[in-house]
């Protein structure tokens, strides 16, 4: 069922868990999320990146799949399709394609015009019913070329930006995309709690899921975090799977070949992955 992302959102912050945004990259992708979300009977968000949206040649395919998948496969648990890091054209077309939600990531602008654009796409995206993340203090890390540094974000500026009336707010904890260096410090839970106090009853998000320690998740959904972005991880786990397959000859035996074959294993290890972070978030029965 696909829905906003804001009831699900303040549900899991009042009931101190949080929703999974797990990324999409194509049918198999999207395919074993939805799967996996209605087998643990969880909500769940699906991301689209930019770059995702373009190599899946367009959000309206993207949302026009979403849309079909989500009605053919029986899928009742509410499903939120959402922009991730959007620009600020990227919200546009993602709101005329039917996406539920978008992420506007002002992030990179002077805080003055981050708040002008977030303003008017919170008007624009609340008329029309969808949910709106908005993010201060960037994430380190690349993502889609984009490259951050990781710096944590300042509490006023996230209350400035909380008052615009954003569903969700993404502050820079010192979490960054993709795999954790060796010599991360961590996520700074100062800044978290400094964060939540200024920002009363909203849901945070926490980017860069992958590799972050479960005693730091949780700490995290403690202090506010209604939603966790995982994106490296399944693409690992996919990985893994597929080479296992590949390096035993598997796709030289018999019809193994056959794509559905071939991204089987691939596919199966996505949803033991997006299981296992249902299961730590908190997620699982909270439909
Ligand atoms: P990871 O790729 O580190 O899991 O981050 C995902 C993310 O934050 C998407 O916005």
């Amino acid at each position: 069922m696909l829905v906003s992302a804001t009831e699900m959102l303040q549900k899991a912050r009042a009931g101190k868990y949080a929703v999974g945004q797990f990324n999409i990259n194509n049918l198999e992708w999207t395919k074993a999320i939805l799967l996996t979300a209605q087998e643990l009977n969880s909500p769940v968000i699906l991301g689209v990146s930019e770059g995702a949206g373009k190599y899946m040649t367009g959000f309206e395919t993207v949302a026009a799949m979403v849309k079909a998948m989500d009605k053919s496969l029986g899928i009742t648990v509410p499903v939120a399709l959402h922009l991730d890091h959007g620009s600020y054209d990227g919200c546009y077309k993602c709101i005329k394609a039917g996406f539920t939600s978008i992420m506007f990531d002002g992030s990179h602008f002077p805080i003055e015009e981050n708040v002008a654009k977030t303003t008017e796409l919170v008007n624009v995206a609340h008329q029309l019913g969808l949910s709106i993340e908005a993010e201060v203090g960037s994430i380190g890390g690349e993502e889609d070329g984009v490259v951050g540094a990781g710096e944590c974000a300042d509490p006023n500026e996230c209350k400035q930006i909380a008052d615009l009336g954003v569903d969700f707010l993404a502050a820079g904890i010192g979490n960054i995309h993709g795999v954790y260096p060796a010599n991360w410090a961590g996520l700074s839970f100062e800044t978290l709690e400094a964060v939540n106090n200024a920002v009363g009853e909203m849901p945070l998000v926490l980017h860069g899921g992958t590799g972050i320690p479960d005693d730091m998740i949780t700490k995290a959904i403690s202090l506010g975090v209604a939603k966790i972005n995982v994106n490296t991880e399944c693409q690992l786990s996919f990985q893994e799977a597929t080479r296992e397959y590949i390096e035993a000859g598997k796709d030289k035996q018999g019809k193994g070949f056959d794509p559905r074959k071939l991204l089987a294993p691939g596919f199966e290890a996505i949803k033991a992955k997006v299981k296992e972070k249902m299961e730590l978030f908190g997620s699982v029965d909270k439909a």
